[in-house]
């Protein structure tokens, strides 16, 4: 088999990529580790950036999202004994967020890519990336009962999440990575029950708490565990109970309960590999960083570099050079590092951290009532969640 960029992995990362080169006439194929089904059935992101809602649009892959997403001018947080606030990103920054599933963005993108027609082959295993540094990179990999089959390319994307296998493929005497582990998880159940009306962070002394949604009739919700914690230890009334002790009491009061519909632990890590690029690879999304989920961040970077990917694919192919592949690297780092430092503010301010002293809790809720009285203050956190600008190609 032969294309011109080989994209391993079928995640948003994977799928967008293919998409935005399909529109620019760049021929690819999709190497995916799972099948469909399972790719389809992962419940992860729901907070989509104002930037990530503009180029899925500019793609015409917003027709459901435009119906069903449910656009937020800002969110709350509260905090045990105190009041309330809210940051609001539409006043300070002009603009929104939208919740809407990543489950249903993966629908969305599959559904696109059946409709033209591309090449995503489900169930490969066994994934190598060879001649990474010679004009003759390729992919081997088992798919369909046969071994060692053979995808030659120009590029290859590594989309293959943080577990994959691009990222492995660059040698570990020019790989450098930052990582952060923090010592707690979250918990998160989606229930078949109306939202509250925001999305509301908690910080409370039994932990953090997170209520989110997917629909009028779909919650997330999420609730800080500790790092041995197993799903099993958390049957449905433990959990609701847990949830709305963290919340003041009108908010818990109107928390509507019901079954579980998934159930799952993350443990939250901070990680950034450098450089995006080696030779021929590329690495976009998950394979490439981890933030903790506080900041809404993972879905929205994966987007920010697929944009930026395909852009510089589409000025090589048009034989513009190779000036923004090249500059790739440093260019998505840059939006990258911001969401890592958001993310962790956001870690920082809402979080119990076990071995909190006395010291850190004071900074922690003078951050906090500062956060709340500061307009300055809120404006900046504003304009961090609603995402930073994507840059322009002239600053490569
Ligand atoms: P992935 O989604 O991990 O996709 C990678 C794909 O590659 C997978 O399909 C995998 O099966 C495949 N693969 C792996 N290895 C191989 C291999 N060797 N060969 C071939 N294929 C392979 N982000 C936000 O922006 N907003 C949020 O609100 C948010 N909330 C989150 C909440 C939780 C609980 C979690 C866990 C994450 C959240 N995220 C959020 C993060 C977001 O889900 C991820 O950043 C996003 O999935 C990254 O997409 P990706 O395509 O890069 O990687
Ligand atoms: C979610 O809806 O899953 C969600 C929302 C906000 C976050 C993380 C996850 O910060």
């Amino acid at each position: 088999m032969k294309t011109q960029v080989a994209i391993i992995g079928g995640g948003p990362a994977g799928m967008l990529l293919s998409e935005m080169l399909h529109r620019a006439g760049i021929a690819s194929v999709v190497l995916e580790k799972s099948s469909e089904a399972h790719v389809l059935s992962r419940i992860r992101a729901g907070v989509l950036e104002q930037g990530t809602v503009d180029v899925l649009r500019s793609l015409g892959l917003a027709e459901r999202l435009d119906r069903e997403g449910h656009p937020h001018d800002g969110m709350q947080i509260v905090w045990a004994g105190r009041e309330n606030f809210m940051i609001d990103v539409h006043e300070h920054v002009g603009k929104r967020f939208v919740a809407y599933g990543q489950t249903s963005i993966q629908e969305d993108l599959v559904a696109a890519a059946k409709a033209r027609g591309a090449t995503v082959l489900y169930e490969v295993a066994n994934v190598r990336l060879e001649g990474l540094e010679s004009t003759h990179a390729h992919v081997l990999f088992d798919g369909n009962g046969e071994k060692n089959q053979r995808l030659d390319c120009d590029f290859i994307a590594g989309c293959d999440g943080f577990h994959g296998a691009a990222r492995k493929a660059i040698p570990a005497s020019i790989l450098r990575e930052f990582e952060k582990v923090y010592p707690f998880g979250w918990l998160g159940v989606l229930s078949r029950t109306p939202p509250l009306a925001d999305i509301v962070y908690a910080n409370n002394p039994r932990g953090f708490a997170l209520a989110s949604m997917r629909s009028p009739m779909l919650s997330r919700y999420y609730i800080q565990v500790p790092l041995d914690a197993r799903v099993d230890d958390w049957p449905d009334d433990r959990f609701w109970s847990e949830l709305k002790s963290r919340y003041p009491r009108d908010m818990a009061d109107a928390i509507v309960t019901g079954p579980s519909v998934e159930k799952s632990i993350a443990p939250l890590r901070s990680y950034v590999a450098e450089p995006m690029r080696h030779g021929r690879l590329f690495l976009a999304g998950d394979a490439a960083h981890i933030v903790p989920p506080t900041g809404a961040k993972g879905l929205n970077l994966a987007v920010s570099d697929v944009f930026y990917l395909s852009r510089a694919f589409a000025d090589y192919y048009g034989k513009e050079g190779s000036r923004l592949i090249d500059s790739y690297s440093d260019m998505a780092l840059r939006r990258v590092w911001s969401s890592v430092r958001t993310s962790w503010y956001l870690t920082n301010l809402l979080h119990r951290f076990p071995d909190m002293s006395e010291f850190d809790q004071r900074l922690q809720e003078n951050e906090l009532q500062y956060l709340r009285s500061s307009r300055s203050a809120q404006a900046a956190l504003a304009e961090q969640y609603a995402g930073l600008p994507f840059e322009s190609a002239e600053g490569a």
